[in-house]
């Protein structure tokens, strides 16, 4: 029993291996000036050059702003506490597995956010995502974002700052290979990568 346990065991991962399911869903809100955005003392600031500190190699930090994105964070106590990236206008971003996205004019992409695990569930990510979303800076009048169906916490985060779904998405990859990769908006499937080009 226990040699049949292990072995089915050692076939799911191995399967888990060859096929990955991923779902996702891509949520959105308009850009405008709101009171009061997010926790009072939290700052939303632009880290504009590279600092050692940061989660990122150099590299990869320019990379990501030679690609139209903009790395932002969250100070309290002039502290870092939250990061998210954001892409700009007429940035090529991707989604999931083969699916991209080109961000569509006046509006930015919202995307590789984390807080630092020792800081987590003091609302920071819906502070940064609330500031984010009712700055001026960027220019645009609609912010985007896209969420693994699994991640309860960034959900829920963004739920409560104010995102709603756009639509949902799936994608399977078996051996490295995308072999479906569908999109659900108002009980209507089509092919994934259509519906995120038709946003552009
Ligand atoms: C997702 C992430 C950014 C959230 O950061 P955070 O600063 O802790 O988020 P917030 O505190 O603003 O909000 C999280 C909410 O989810 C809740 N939560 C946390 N874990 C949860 C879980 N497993 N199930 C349900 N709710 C959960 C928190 O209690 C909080 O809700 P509340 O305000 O009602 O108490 C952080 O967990 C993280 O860095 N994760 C790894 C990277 C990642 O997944 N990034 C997502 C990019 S879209």
């Amino acid at each position: 029993m226990k040699t049949l346990k292990r072995s089915l065991g050692l076939l799911k991962r191995k399967l888990g291996r060859m096929v990955e399911i991923k779902a996702g869903i891509l949520l959105h809100q308009p850009v405008a000036a709101r009171e009061g955005a997010g926790i009072p003392g939290a700052q939303l600031a632009r880290a504009s050059v590279y600092r050692p500190d940061l989660d990122y190699s150099k590299d990869e930090f320019t990379r990501r702003n030679l690609r139209q994105n903009d790395l932002y964070e969250l100070l309290v106590d002039r502290r870092p506490v939250c990061f998210g990236w954001v892409a700009r206008a007429g940035a090529r971003v991707g989604i999931l597995h083969d699916i991209q996205m080109t961000v569509p004019d006046r509006a930015f992409y919202i995307w590789d956010c984390v807080t630092p695990p020792e800081y987590r569930g003091r609302g920071y990510f819906q502070s940064l995502l609330k500031q984010l979303v009712s700055s001026r800076d960027t220019g645009a009048n609609l912010a985007l974002v896209a969420v693994d169906t699994r991640n309860t916490a960034s959900r829920k985060a963004l739920a409560k700052a104010g995102f709603q779904p756009l639509f949902s998405y799936l994608s399977i990859r078996v051996l490295g290979r995308v072999v479906l990769a569908v999109a659900n908006r108002g009980h209507r499937l089509s092919q994934a990568q259509i519906l995120f080009d038709q946003l552009a």
